[in-house]
């Protein structure tokens, strides 16, 4: 079976279809034969299309031409009915290339939310592959299930959807590769930790800045991960036409931030920072985790290295003053 949702050849009765107006309206339909859709500008027969190509113009009864084109994955993602906010193609590209997922892997990912990711994951892992899927709400691991299996066409056989909070539910099984997007992944850093493998990579995908820190800085408190990297991905269209070169008119707004670290060995810890945090970042007023790498005196849980210099941080590091 074809897990990968991509069909070719001549259009199916079954499959799904976007069709697409001169203005740029959209419309999907599923193809049944001796259906119609009908539009103020006449109807659309479903036989038209089955049985012919892919990427097919079509004109309706009342003269109107509509480009006929099989979704793509990344079409799918943003359409499909959702309970629960997906995550974005653009990050979801971002989580498959810096959570090196790979065919074969053995990966962990809550929540589940729509399906989206488990989409974008169930695709890298190929059939080989097993994704571990955990979601707090019935709901929503209900609507995931029937997005993912109207877009593979079926069960994927290394799919496994498991329902309740992920610290409560979760096995005992190595993973390779985990992915967290939840509102607070720093409950969930520790249970995630014991079964990432030495060198298995994390990513947590967060919406606000406040949720990043607090996940970067629970990440140090956890020691036995490496310094996260924290990104936030922009896409802007370009619109080129003749000499009317210039961006695009709508620009994508701010949709989330990923934190990127990778588990070390079991007993090691994050070698100790030689660089000081900015000032006043983990002061007084700071009440979060506080970082195992960073000494005590600097606001740190770490232990005082005996005579090792503490470098000062670079002038261009911003962060609060005290
Ligand atoms: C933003 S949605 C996930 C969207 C999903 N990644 C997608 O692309 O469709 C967040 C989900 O995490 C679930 N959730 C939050 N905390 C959880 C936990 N501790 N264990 C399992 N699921 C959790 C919520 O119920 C919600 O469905």
């Amino acid at each position: 079976m074809n897990l990968s949702g991509v069909h070719t050849g001549p259009l199916r009765e079954g499959e799904r279809v976007t069709l697409t107006d001169n203005k740029g309206r959209r419309k999907s339909i599923l193809l049944e034969a001796g259906k119609s859709w009908h539009t103020t500008k006449g109807a659309v027969h479903h036989d038209d299309l089955i049985g012919g190509p892919d990427g097919v113009v079509i004109t309706s009864v009342g003269g109107m031409q509509y480009l006929a084109l099989r979704p793509l994955l990344h079409d799918y993602m943003v359409a499909m009915p959702r309970d629960a906010a997906v995550i974005y193609p653009k990050e979801a590209a971002q989580i498959v290339m810096w959570g090196d997922i790979f065919p074969g892997a053995r990966v962990l990912e809550a929540g589940v939310g729509s399906g989206a990711l488990s989409l974008a994951l169930l695709r890298a892992i190929g059939p080989e592959g097993r994704l571990q899927s955990y979601e707090r709400r019935q709901q929503f691991a209900d609507v995931a299930q029937r997005n993912v299996r109207n877009f593979i066409g079926g069960e994927h056989p290394g799919w496994e959807v498991t329902v309740g909070d992920l610290v409560e539910v979760i096995k005992d099984d190595q993973i390779d590769r985990a992915i967290l997007d939840m509102l607070a992944p720093w409950e969930c850093i520790d249970a995630v930790g014991e079964r990432l493998i030495p060198g298995g990579v994390l990513v947590c995908y967060v919406a606000t800045a406040t949720q990043l820190g607090r996940v970067a800085d629970t990440l140090r408190a956890h020691g036995g991960f490496t310094e996260p990297q924290l990104t936030e991905t922009t896409m802007r269209d370009w619109h080129a036409e003749g000499l009317a070169i210039r961006p695009g008119h709508g620009t994508s707004s701010h949709t989330g931030f990923l934190a990127i670290s990778r588990r070390l060995a079991p007993g090691q810890q994050a070698p100790m920072r030689s660089r000081r945090p900015a000032p006043g970042a983990y002061g007084p007023d700071y009440t979060g985790p506080r970082p195992a790498n960073i000494p005590a005196d600097l606001g740190g849980a770490g232990s005082v290295v005996p005579g090792k210099p503490v470098d000062e941080p670079p002038a261009e590091e911003g962060g609060p003053e005290e």
